[in-house]
């Protein structure tokens, strides 16, 4: 039997990729380090779950026995580079004939700062493994607005880094509609696919997008890099990954991720969703009080 391997199940896009295969009808397998922590696509059969550790290569090494020819690749971090050696060593082993690996839009804009530095390692190791490969490389999620949420209920200043400077952002629910495309009808040969929304919107004009649409005021101020980096460490990362995560949101300054891309447009024949489209449909992650949001994010998940 043919059958696509989701890694990264449990995570935001790997969700989302699970849900559109399931929907296609195609033969799917998760792959997850906490297979319970894998939310099964509403209305279908149950998809297997497999548990798969990358920092235990039996479990992938057992995944991909499962029938695999298909892979869908999802890692980060500073361990990524080693993690996608991995994942690219055994899928060749293994014969997989195609993988759709999420990269970074830096690694396509020569971007020198440590994500895309992680990635474009990683992107190597699939190449050199002799792989047929889509790269997928997408400018910020819109969803990073979700880390707004608490400064928002608390009605305090949203800390921005760079404000003004527009940003190629992307609806994740994009990002998954073409992977699943390319999954499902892969493009042989290794091709790095730049993944932008329709238009460069700065963080700024983000959160005066969330206020009107919430129909309350939204501050924001400038922060410095440094205090950027002490706040998401605050939130429980490590130094090296907040720098890393800091120096992206920093990087239009360097003139990287400002630009738009119509690979959207192009794969799947549809144009991308706006940033206005994702807050809309997210609106009820916002609401401060639980009464306003009428439903919960349990009840009404607009990413289904
Ligand atoms: N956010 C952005 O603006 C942005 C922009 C461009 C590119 N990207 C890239 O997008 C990716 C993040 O995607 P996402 O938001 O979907 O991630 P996510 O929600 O954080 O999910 C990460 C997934 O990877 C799994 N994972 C982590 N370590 C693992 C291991 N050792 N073995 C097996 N599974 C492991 C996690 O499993 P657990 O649940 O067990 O932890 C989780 O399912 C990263 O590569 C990032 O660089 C992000």
């Amino acid at each position: 039997m043919s059958r696509i391997l989701v890694l990264g199940a449990s995570g935001l896009l790997g969700r989302h990729v699970l849900d559109r295969l399931v929907r296609s009808q195609v033969a799917v397998v998760a792959g997850a380090r906490r297979p319970e922590s894998v939310q099964q696509p509403d209305g279908h059969h149950p998809v297997p779950v497999l548990h798969v550790d990358y920092d235990q290569p039996e479990t992938l090494r057992h995944a991909l026995s499962e029938g695999v020819d298909r892979l869908f690749v999802l890692t980060g971090g500073p361990d990524g580079p080693r993690h996608d050696q991995t994942i690219a060593s055994l899928a060749a082993e293994s014969g997989v004939r195609h993988a759709v690996k999420i990269s970074a839009l830096g690694v396509h804009e020569q971007g020198r700062d440590p994500i895309s530095t992680w990635h474009r390692a990683g992107e190597s190791a699939f190449t050199r493994a002799g792989l047929s490969c889509s790269f997928l490389r997408p400018g910020a999620f819109m969803s990073n607005a979700l880390m707004w949420r608490t400064s928002i209920e608390r009605d305090a200043p949203i800390a921005l880094v760079a404000p003004s400077l527009p940003v190629a952002c992307i609806d994740p629910r994009d990002i998954a509609d073409v992977a699943a495309q390319l999954l499902h009808h892969p493009r042989p040969g290794v091709t790095g696919y730049p993944l932008t929304g329709p238009a460069a919107i700065s963080p700024a004009a983000q959160v005066a997008t969330l206020a009107r649409l919430l129909d309350r005021h939204v501050a924001f101020q400038e922060v410095t890099v440094k205090q950027a980096i002490h706040q998401f460490i605050g939130y429980g990362m490590s130094g090296e990954l907040a720098g890393a995560v800091v120096a992206t949101m920093d990087s239009p300054r360097r003139g990287i991720g400002h630009r738009t891309y119509p690979t959207v447009q192009e794969v799947l024949g549809r144009a991308p969703r706006s940033f206005e489209d994702w807050a809309t449909d997210h609106l009820c992650a916002f609401r401060p009080d639980p009464h306003q949001r009428g439903v919960t994010k349990e009840t009404h998940d607009p990413d289904h």
